[in-house]
């Protein structure tokens, strides 16, 4: 605390990031990034960009990667908003579209920087149990509100809700705005932009760091109906006029044009994902159903923060939550197939 800080920066409580370790020969399975690199057509688009056109400012609006968005999911460029990743998107999202005065409402386990722009932007919150086996009831957001979120699948959980519950949530909730996290929706899970022509209310976050391979380029979306982009458009451009640079937007673009790669690197995550779901099995323990390329897993005999320090020894890292609900879970990424096996070696000696 230093008396230069404005005021309210003294009761931020930040989001904390899952580690970033410098040691390369670890087992990485803690912060749900793919196993496989990039597209070789993403790669080579940014290395063909890396010249002196980098003198110049990026294309404020991103309109390459925009279009090929809108491309890829037969929308409108213009439903379309691009930034630096998509924790800037839904930073935007809550400055823009989440301050009336009501509540939002998203689930008591959920993605853990939710509360934390909250905080930034001074919105009011309430959490909506989870069910017993960890899933959204969307009766239950059948309250007076200022907006719903959640991550679909559900992080931590991996847990997926059908496009026709959030159709019903759509519908029961016609004057809030309503945001579907596709964080990981490619790896099992059904997207809801088809339901953005029909509901003006829903808008549609995705990122390119999970099944797309990009973490470390930073680029997220979101695709709604064009009055809800307006209002991302107009926060964004009084915040930073170019949150992409030039490599992520032909990188971003030629990512979302390499259909072929993309869908042959999420079977192979899904394929490792059911295979790890066996093995964890096999050692007791019990596996939420997952469509995201993390499994989120309790052993009833071993207690879970022992668990990760124990793989940590053996040089394998995967998250925990100290979340009283979930303190008994491990989440873990599927990482490539030598990786999932090390952990399974892992564990089984400390179970
Ligand atoms: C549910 C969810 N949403 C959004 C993000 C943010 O992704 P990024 O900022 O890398 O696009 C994450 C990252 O882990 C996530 O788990």
């Amino acid at each position: 605390m230093s008396k230069f800080w404005s005021p309210f920066v003294k009761n931020l409580v930040p989001y904390v990031p899952g580690e970033q370790p410098k040691l390369s020969r670890l087992v990485k399975l803690n912060t749900n990034e793919n196993p496989y690199g990039p597209s070789p057509r993403a790669i080579a688009a940014m290395q063909a960009e890396l010249n002196d056109s980098l003198r110049l400012y990026p294309d404020p609006n991103g309109e390459r990667l925009k279009q090929a968005i809108a491309d890829y999911y037969g929308v409108q460029s213009g439903q379309v908003f691009v930034g630096n990743g998509s924790d800037e998107v839904l930073a935007h999202i809550f400055h823009g579209l989440f301050q009336h005065g009501r509540p939002l409402l998203f689930p008591d386990v959920t993605y853990s920087f939710y509360p934390v722009y909250c905080g930034l932007y001074g919105i009011p919150f309430e959490t909506v149990v989870l069910d017993e086996q960890f899933r959204i009831r969307v009766e239950d957001y059948a309250r007076p509100n200022g907006g719903i979120i959640f991550p679909n699948p559900n992080a931590p959980t991996g847990c997926l809700l059908s496009l026709e519950a959030i159709e019903r949530l759509l519908e029961a909730n016609p004057d809030s705005v309503v945001v579907v996290d596709e964080a990981y929706v490619d790896f099992g899970g059904e997207t809801a932009i088809a339901l953005v022509d029909r509901h003006a209310n829903l808008l549609v976050t995705q990122t390119l760091s999970k099944s797309r391979s990009l973490a470390g380029l930073r680029v997220g979306l979101a695709v709604g109906h064009p009055e809800l982009i307006e209002a991302l458009e107009r926060i964004k451009n009084s915040f930073n006029s170019y949150p992409l640079d030039r490599m992520a937007i032909v990188g971003a673009a030629a990512a979302f044009e390499d259909r072929a790669y993309f869908e042959q690197t999420c079977r192979q995550v899904i394929a490792s994902r059911e295979q790890l779901v066996g093995e964890l099995q096999r050692l007791g323990f019990e596996v939420l159903p997952s469509a995201a390329n993390f499994v989120f897993a309790r052993h009833p005999g071993r207690d879970a923060e022992g668990l990760a320090a124990g793989l940590r020894e053996q040089g394998v890292i995967v998250r925990h939550f100290k979340q009283e609900r979930i303190r008994q879970f491990l989440r873990i990424t599927i990482g490539a197939p030598e990786q999932n096996q090390a952990l399974i070696d892992a564990l089984a000696g400390l179970c």
